[in-house]
């Protein structure tokens, strides 16, 4: 089917009840995996490349890659350039063909987050490339960008129209108390706030650190409104479970590399295959 963007993929998921989900990934495995799992549901999806998966595997070659993995599906794919801070590379990737990036100027104080927002959506509209912004301090570890207990900061309600109309971007990432990485304790969920930010705007919402939250609290933010709900740290220990799991079950003389890394895709496939059942998302790729 080829790449579509974010907004595209996006559209009628808070009408229509469902979240989109996008799952991180880091090499041709996993990757491959997640679009399996989609295509066996018949569901949208999201693949995400933080800038250190493009650093690992190389910006074109991610490019290139997805895209031909998009292709020869019959659902439709996003490719999304995951937590950028570096805007040098944000271009790159627009002009490489991804189809979202996301302008992570969430450390830097509103207006500032406002302004460089903004120059990123008007760069991205000239390649017919989606934009998604993040508002608050989403708290924990999420590769080169690590956000503690005293700087993380719930995204303000009362910012989010402004924010919105000014920026012009296609989803906005909110602060609800979840965090990047694996729980040490069970999360708790602002639903209130949530409410307020889901009234005050009609942009697309996006929950970040999906790895550990409850099913139910899943299914509440989902009820509520969240359109994209961003799964990573999850895939990874999968990932490397299954790596584990097949050297340990493998003797030493068998040297096909397909045997030891080939199950991360099976494995992979069925954590995104749960998520959409979560998520809601199966059966509804052709509603994009
Ligand atoms: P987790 O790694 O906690 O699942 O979060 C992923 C994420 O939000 C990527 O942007």
């Amino acid at each position: 089917m080829g790449l579509v963007t974010l907004k595209e993929i996006l559209a009628g998921t808070r009408e229509g009840h469902y979240a989109v989900g996008g799952f991180n990934f880091n090499s041709y495995e996993d990757a491959q995996g997640i679009i399996e799992g989609a295509a066996a549901k018949n569901s949208p999806v999201i693949l995400m490349a933080s800038m250190g998966a493009v650093q690992y595997i190389g910006l074109h070659q991610v490019a290139g890659m997805v895209k031909g993995m998009a292709e020869s599906v019959d659902i439709p794919v996003c490719l999304h350039l995951d937590h950028a801070t570096d805007y040098a590379l944000i271009k790159e990737a627009i002009r490489a063909g991804f189809s979202s990036v996301m302008v992570d100027a969430s450390a830097k104080d509103y207006e500032e987050n406002i302004a460089d927002s903004r120059a990123i959506v008007q760069f991205a509209k000239l390649y017919g490339c989606s934009v998604e912004a993040e508002l608050g301090k989403v708290g924990g570890k999420e590769e080169h960008i690590v956000v503690d207990d005293a700087t993380k900061a719930y995204t303000d309600p009362a910012d989010v129209p402004r924010f919105v109309e000014e920026t012009g971007i296609d989803a906005l990432a909110v602060a609800i108390g979840t965090v990047h990485g694996f729980y040490k304790s069970e999360p708790k969920l602002d639903f209130e706030r949530l409410e307020k930010i889901v009234k005050l705007t009609d942009c697309p919402l996006v929950l970040h650190g999906g790895s550990g939250v409850p099913v139910e609290d899943f299914k509440k933010c989902v009820r509520m409104g969240m359109s994209k709900i961003n799964v990573g740290t999850e895939l990874k220990a999968t990932y490397s479970k299954a790596v584990r799991d097949a050297v340990a079950a493998t003797p030493e003389s068998v040297f096909d590399p397909r045997k030891y890394v080939g199950p991360v895709k099976a494995a992979c496939a069925e954590v995104v295959k749960g998520k959409i059942d979560i998520f809601g998302s199966a059966d509804k790729a052709w509603k994009c």
